[in-house]
């Protein structure tokens, strides 16, 4: 079993699945690979191959809420879960330019009556409100956690808000994209306090990864 990680270390909390893939090469790049592969170890604690970082492995939605409390010191988690987390405890300071995509407003291709009072499914209501209060359209929000592409087809949403890459879940589902509301990708978030605590192995490892993507150096040159 791994050891927690201890203070001396740099913690990265990072999801498994798409942002994990996306996000190894870069890592790997400034020399920190893990040591097993969480789509296959059950491990939430890795080490990587640098002694003095670890990953914890957690939900996507869960990464803001981590660094924020200070239970990492580094996050890497798209910009719609930093849009829809409700807090400002950690600082946005790289775009790595990685699991790029947009959040939009999707409906049916074929629609007989737009309705009066939209219904709209998402995972995502904090966003969803605003950016529907913004325009001055009264809408009811559904929160649900996946397959928002469901909602239309059974007649429990008018709309969804939901991500779009290719389009090929919109299309294969018979719906269309109607609204750009953001493009997103994933950004490296840092705890406050550590990059005060940590600041030289935090500055150190956000700059590393800005050279990796080809990104000018957050927070002055070193
Ligand atoms: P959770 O487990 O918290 O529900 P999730 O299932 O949404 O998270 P992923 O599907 O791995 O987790 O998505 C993680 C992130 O990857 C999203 O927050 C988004 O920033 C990005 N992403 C999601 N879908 C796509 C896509 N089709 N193309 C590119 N990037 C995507
Ligand atoms: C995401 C998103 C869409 C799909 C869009 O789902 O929620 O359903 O990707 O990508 P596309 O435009 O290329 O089809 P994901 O594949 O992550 O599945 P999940 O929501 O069930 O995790």
């Amino acid at each position: 079993m791994n050891p927690a990680p201890d203070s001396e270390q740099l913690v990265i909390a990072v999801s498994k699945g798409r942002i994990f893939k996306d996000a190894m090469p870069l890592l790997e790049r400034v020399g920190v690979r893990p040591t097993d592969d969480p789509d296959v170890s059950r491990k939430l604690i890795l080490d990587t191959t640098d002694p003095a970082i670890k990953l914890v492995i957690i939900r996507a939605s869960d990464v803001p809420t981590y660094v924020e409390y200070g239970a990492a010191d580094i996050g890497i988690a798209g910009k719609d879960v930093l849009l829809e987390y409700e807090g400002d405890g950690y600082y946005e300071p790289l775009d790595l330019q990685i699991a790029r995509c947009r959040l939009m407003v999707a409906g049916p291709d074929h629609e007989r009556l737009p309705p009066t009072r939209l219904r709209v499914a998402t995972k995502y209501p904090a966003i969803t409100r605003r950016y529907f209060a913004e325009k001055g359209v009264q809408i009811e929000v559904i929160k649900l956690y996946g397959s928002m592409e469901l909602a239309p087809l059974v007649g429990l949403a008018d709309r969804i808000v939901d991500l779009v890459d290719t389009g090929n879940t919109l299309r294969a589902n018979g719906l269309k994209p109607l609204e750009h509301i953001c493009d997103v990708s994933s950004r490296l978030i840092v705890n406050k306090a550590a990059l005060k605590t940590k600041h030289a192995r935090v500055t150190g490892l956000v700059r590393q990864l800005a050279a990796a993507v080809g990104a000018s150096s957050p927070w002055g040159a070193s």
